[in-house]
Parts: structure tokens; C-alpha cells; sequence
């Protein structure tokens, strides 16, 4: 798919601004990769949507667990919006939504540039 981008060639429009809730995430195909976009509430980020640990869906941090009521979190993981970091909805790992790394192993996850022009979000890969 390729739809005509106010900000550059490389950059692919993902959904309108105000279509991605402040904290949320969603997920969306941009040739071919899967790409988690979340709103901090202060900037838009793009990382892969596979967690580097056992390949969870990122997009999903922050959604209330089946069973809330019987453990210590209601939801799994979230977005940390002073931080700009995402916990992976799985297993809690913290990444960093800027470059992509988990601070206490070192791995990465890849992250790509974002643009919002005229209410609309667009990823660069
Ligand atoms: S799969 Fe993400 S922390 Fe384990």
C-alpha cells in the first residue's frame, strides 16, 4: 500500500492522531513489518511489535488481564509516558520506546522514525 505522505517519500500514514488513545498502542502492518505505534501522550513511537524476549505483541501493554481481580497488576504491562518506555504485556520487560533497548540486558528491539502532519501518524522503515 502507498499513500502520498506530507513528510517525506519513506514515511507510510498508520492511522489519525486522535485514532491511538494516550498510553495505548495499536498495531499495524508497514511493508510487510509489524510495527507497534504508541502515544505517550506528549509524542507518537515506533517499535517493532515483537518483544526481543519471546516475541509478544507489544501493542498489547496496557489491556486489563482476563483474571485482574486475583493478581498484584490489573493490566498487563503499559506505557510510561515520562519515561516514553513500554513494559512488554508478557513478562513486564521495560523498553525503551526511543532506542529500542531493554536497559538491564542490553537487547534491542528495532524502532522507527515517526511524523504527525495534519492529524495523521506516519512510520518510516
Ligand atoms: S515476551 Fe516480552 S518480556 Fe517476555
Amino acid at each position: 500500500m502507498s499513500t502520498e505522505s506530507p513528510v517525506g517519500d519513506n514515511f507510510t500514514k498508520v492511522a489519525a492522531a486522535d485514532e491511538i488513545e494516550q498510553g495505548t498502542g495499536i498495531a499495524v502492518d508497514v511493508k510487510g513489518i509489524e510495527v507497534a505505534v504508541f502515544n505517550t501522550g506528549d509524542d507518537f513511537y515506533a517499535i517493532l511489535n515483537r518483544c526481543a524476549h519471546q516475541q509478544a505483541p507489544l501493542y498489547k501493554a496496557g489491556e486489563e488481564k482476563i483474571n485482574a481481580e486475583d493478581t498484584w497488576t490489573d493490566t498487563r504491562g503499559g506505557v510510561d509516558a515520562e519515561n516514553a518506555t513500554v513494559s512488554c504485556p508478557w513478562h513486564l520487560w521495560e523498553w525503551d520506546l526511543e532506542t529500542g533497548e531493554h536497559e538491564v540486558t542490553g537487547k534491542c528491539i528495532s524502532t522507527f522514525d515517526v511524523e504527525v502532519a495534519d492529524g495523521d501518524v506516519y512510520v518510516s522503515i
